[in-house]
């Protein structure tokens, strides 16, 4: 990392407790006072506004790999401890290495292609339509636990050829592993850790059955890829089984999640999808902005980098908010605003942009859209069972949060 500059030029505490319960009023202050701001809490520059976003993320030159800048500010004896941990994440999409990184990104897109993801359309809807099944007669519900949690951890079970009956567990090892996106202590990142190489351990034995009778899933992509010498080890392939997990799984959850209160928040735009429902694809991308699951995303510059908010020395950290670049006012007007109408021609940064370019879009954004269509269909009469002005947030340092649950009544 680079030396921080002299004297930072403002103080904003990104650690606040106001902050932590809702981030909207910090990152509206630091987009326009300071949008290239050094934060000394996270020794890395917070970038928060678009343009300077996008040309961090289109920038070829610039690294990843930051998943595990929080074990490397640890103590040495943590670090040790956390060793498996650390290999594994070095792994994940070849991260650490450009040529890495696209050899396993043209692996994956051979399988995640928009024809893969379309013929799983009637999977997800069976899928869907189970799970309201499982409700049907109950009058109160928690959407997060019932719906937006098995949904897209039953569908990235099925890519990845975890039988029904273990995807309970995968639920709780995929839980665990979203303790590296936040700052996390040592023995919460133990028992990540373990979670981490229990689902390793778990897909070692599936993978070698496809090696030797591949189906149509990623496990065999993977083992084929292999065998033709585009995934280096056994080693890689668990790592990046683990990845996709996480990345198919996670993610998914609060973009459901945050849609339907988004919507119960803004009643007169549910009513317009019910009268509507081709709006509901509107609807998503509109979350997508508005509330999107990925609050940021880390990168390191290897030079120096002049942006329209400020200058970036080279070999630092940066921290881009893309919860506050979705909120630009520079592009969006009204920003603060959750519009289903709005024109979608700015192009979202909520799946990144550039080589790191989410793979999973279509996935994810289907199955929002079917479970938002069963919602609509199914539950015509939700409402919230707590004050939409102050849901259940958990915080989840640095700068965000995340819904714990999302009771209502049907
Ligand atoms: C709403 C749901 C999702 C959101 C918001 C999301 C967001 C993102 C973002 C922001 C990145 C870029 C990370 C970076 O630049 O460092 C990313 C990468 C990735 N996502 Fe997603 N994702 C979602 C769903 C999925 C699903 C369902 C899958 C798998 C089926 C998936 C697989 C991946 C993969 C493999 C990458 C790495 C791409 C690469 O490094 O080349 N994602 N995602």
């Amino acid at each position: 990392m680079s030396a921080a500059p002299a004297v930072s030029t403002s103080n904003y505490d990104l650690f606040a407790p106001s902050v932590l319960e809702d981030p909207t009023e910090l990152l509206t202050r630091l987009r326009a006072e300071n949008p290239v701001y050094y934060s000394p809490q996270l020794q890395g520059y917070v970038l928060t506004r678009y343009d300077d976003i996008v040309m961090v993320l289109k920038d070829p030159d610039m690294g990843s790999a930051m998943l595990t800048g929080w074990i490397d500010q640890m103590p040495q004896e943590a670090q040790e401890q956390l060793q498996p941990l650390r290999a594994s994440l070095d792994l994940w999409m070849g991260h650490k290495n450009n040529d890495d990184h696209q050899r396993i990104q043209r692996v994956l897109r051979r399988y995640l292609t928009s024809a893969t993801i379309e013929s799983l359309r009637p999977r997800v809807e069976s899928l869907v339509k189970s799970l309201f099944d499982a409700v049907e007669g109950k009058t109160e519900v928690d959407i997060i636990q019932e719906i937006a949690n098995p949904l897209p951890c039953n569908i990235i079970g099925e890519l990845l050829g975890v039988p029904q009956e273990d995807r309970d567990q995968l639920q709780q090892w995929s839980q665990q592993a979203l303790n590296l996106f936040r700052i996390a202590d040592l023995p919460t990142l133990l028992e990540t850790q373990k979670a981490i190489l229990a689902i390793q351990d778990y897909m070692k034995p599936i993978v070698e059955a496809r090696r030797h009778a591949p189906l149509d899933d990623l496990p065999s992509v993977l083992a084929t890829a292999q065998a033709e010498g585009q995934m280096k080890s056994d080693a890689e392939i668990l790592g990046n089984c683990v990845a996709l997990m996480f990345g198919g799984h996670e993610t998914t959850v609060y973009l459901i999640a945050n849609a339907l209160l988004a919507l119960m928040q803004n009643p007169e735009q549910f009513q317009m999808i019910k009268d509507r429902p081709e709006l509901i694809p509107a609807a998503v991308e509109e979350t997508l902005r508005y509330d999107g699951p990925v609050d940021l995303i880390t990168r390191v510059t290897p030079k120096p980098l002049e942006l329209v908010g400020g200058h970036v020395p080279a070999n630092s950290m940066m921290i881009l908010m893309l919860r506050a670049g979705s909120r630009d006012p520079a592009l969006y007007p009204n920003p603060d605003r959750f519009d289903i109408t709005r024109p979608t021609t700015v192009r979202s940064l909520a799946f990144g942009l550039g080589s790191f370019y989410c793979l999973g879009t279509a996935l994810a954004r289907m199955e929002t859209q079917i479970c938002l269509r069963e919602i609509i269909h199914r539950m015509p009469n939700i409402r919230p069972l707590f004050d939409v002005n102050k849901p259940d947030y958990r915080p989840l340092p640095p700068i965000r949060r995340r819904l714990e649950t999302l009771r209502v009544a049907l």
